[in-house]
């Protein structure tokens, strides 16, 4: 998996976080099934339970434009080390893939590799219909 292009584009979105609030910028980047990146940012509101974290709003993103399996996601943050996806983030990125290679990684360039199914192993699921 090349990193590279999945990272920039999470660093660029966190840029753009609009975290007046905790003061944590928080960017994602999720590369598809067509080869695109999609990227998002958290974005939040003095009603704190409507903050929107990055990699939700990157997964609504790509969904929005009709895309529908992530193939991978980068998560960039400015801890040490970098922080993992919580978990609504957890519960919306398997909505739409069993399994997902997730890189967490910092502006000082640590990485950290993980997959959706260590950080989710037992997800909610509705029962057939
Ligand atoms: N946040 C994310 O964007 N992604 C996560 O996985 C964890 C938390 C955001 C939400 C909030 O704007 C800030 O980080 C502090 O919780």
């Amino acid at each position: 998996m090349d990193w590279d292009r999945l990272i920039a584009a999470a660093a660029a979105a966190r840029a753009n976080a609009y975290a007046p609030y905790s003061g944590f910028p928080v960017g994602a980047a999720l590369l598809m099934e067509d080869g695109s990146i999609w990227a998002g940012a958290n974005v939040e509101n003095c009603i704190p339970a409507l903050a929107v974290c990055a990699e939700r709003n990157a997964m609504s993103a790509a969904a929005s434009a009709g895309l529908r399996r992530p193939q991978a996601v980068a998560v960039i943050t400015e801890t040490s080390p970098p922080a993992r996806p919580c978990g609504l983030c957890r519960q919306t990125l398997s909505e739409f893939a069993d399994d997902l290679p997730i890189l967490m990684t910092n502006p000082q360039g640590e990485r950290e590799e993980t997959t959706l199914s260590r950080l989710l192993p037992d997800r909610f699921s509705l029962p057939p219909r």
